[in-house]
């Protein structure tokens, strides 16, 4: 069965939301927070990291989720693990940073007990003195699955979970047609934001709001919904194809604008050319970088259609991952849900990109940077750009929380393009219920 069949195959029938009520609770409520962690979050699949950051033997990396550290390490044959990052002495977490490479032991800071990448305790104090056994060699750290895809480290809390690849079903044969297993991490951001992590990942469901937030978007974006398809999996995820590199069908304009004219002069087209026919440029452009791209380096275009040359496919992975895959970029769009608090959540805002010859210096969301792997930027929302779509995002978020605590708000009231929305709510009912 080839990738198109099995898609219209995992697609969802005609009209199968129930109408679930998005109250406001559920941005605030701890009790239904707590039904979410272990409804939700501690069974499905989450984003650890780049696998390039475990590549060499020797190497671990920590991921936060919730009240949870995750650790990964790779061994000296190179094999991947996860564990939950807290020593099994007396509960102090284990690794404190975002992880090294060269690293033969872990060391805990409290008393000592070494254990080696493959969670297994070595060395301990007085190992003499446990009246319940020696425990070198006997204690390890609790090991949880993990995987990788697409150059990214993967781990299910689940001991029970379906493989990563039966959980994303036909998402992971089109995130691989992409071929990104080996780019590079540019940006690396992760901001604390004063609202749940809801409220982003429901942002991140619908682009009705293009037009309110991002009007900026519409000189290279098409928004408008008609031409936009929509596809939501019976497994929970679903994509927006949305096309790109040309004028929005909202916009009406009849000239190339900033930035779509310098990318046509990058790739050798005339943006004066189009005038009075400006949505060829998508089409133009396609078939531009179908000609030139492999000669220029961009090796990685074989595996992708003609649309994915120019258009923005967001997958959102349920529940929390919004991956928006390009040709020449993909990021991770991710709310995290706080430690303590549904009022709050952590934002990561990931961009990776793909090597090219001769590439030095690439344009990120925050603007040039070296081509290189990023370091991980951490900071409160408001005090640094989280990248400037995302900073519009946000510039909303907080208010919306505040909204949702009102008396006069009961339910949303969605338009059609918006159906991603309830869908993600009614699929956290269906998992907090037990029904998947
Ligand atoms: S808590 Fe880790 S060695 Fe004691
Ligand atoms: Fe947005």
């Amino acid at each position: 069965m080839s990738i198109q069949q099995r898609i219209e195959e995992a697609k969802e029938s005609g009209k199968f939301l129930r109408g679930d009520p998005i109250t406001g609770d559920r941005y605030y409520s701890k009790e239904f927070a707590q039904k979410e962690w272990d409804g939700v979050f501690a069974r499905t699949w989450q984003i650890g990291g780049m696998a390039a950051q475990l590549a060499k033997p020797g190497s671990t990396m920590t991921q936060n989720i919730g009240a949870e550290s995750i650790l990964m390490t790779s061994d000296e044959d190179g094999t991947i693990r996860a564990f939950y990052n807290v020593c099994p002495h007396r509960g102090n977490r284990l690794v404190a940073d975002d992880g090294k490479c060269g690293v033969k032991r872990m060391v805990c800071a409290y008393h000592s007990w070494t254990f080696s990448l493959d969670g297994v305790v070595r060395h301990v104090r007085d190992a003499e003195d446990y009246p319940q056994g020696n425990p070198i060699g006997k204690m390890k750290l609790k090991e949880i699955r993990c995987e990788s895809l697409g150059g990214l480290v993967w781990f299910n809390m689940d001991p029970n979970a379906p493989s990563l690849r039966d959980y994303l079903g036909v998402v992971a044969d089109q995130l691989e047609a992409y071929q990104t297993a080996n780019w590079t991490r540019v940006n690396w951001m992760t901001g604390l934001v004063e609202c749940n992590w809801k409220i982003i990942h429901d942002n991140f469901n619908e682009a009705y709001h293009i037009l309110s937030l991002h009007r900026e978007l519409g000189t290279f974006i098409d928004d408008a919904y008609q031409n936009t398809e929509f596809e939501l999996y019976k497994n929970g995820h679903n994509v927006m194809k949305m096309k790109g590199h040309l004028p929005s069908a909202n916009s009406r304009v009849n000239v190339v604008q900033a930035p779509l004219d310098a990318i046509l002069r990058e790739w050798d087209l005339d943006p004066a050319a189009f005038e009075g026919r400006v949505r060829d440029t998508r089409v133009a452009l396609q078939q531009q970088k179908r000609a030139l791209g492999p000669a220029r380096g961009h090796k990685h275009y074989e595996g992708v259609s003609d649309a994915q040359l120019t258009d923005y496919h967001h997958f959102t992975i349920f529940p929390n991952t919004t991956l928006t895959m390009a040709s020449d970029f993909f990021q991770v769009l991710r709310p995290l849900p706080h430690p303590s608090d549904p009022e709050k959540c952590l934002f990561d805002h990931w961009v990776m990109m793909p090597p090219v010859e001769g590439r030095d210096e690439v344009d990120t969301p925050t603007g040039k940077r070296k081509y290189e792997p990023a370091p991980h930027e951490t900071f409160l929302h408001g005090e640094a750009s989280i990248g400037f779509v995302a900073d519009q995002d946000l510039s909303v978020a907080v208010a919306q929380q505040l909204g949702l605590h009102s008396r006069g708000y009961q339910d949303a009231y969605l338009s059609g393009q918006e159906d991603r929305v309830r869908r993600l709510h009614e699929v956290i009912n269906d998992y907090i219920a037990g029904r998947r």
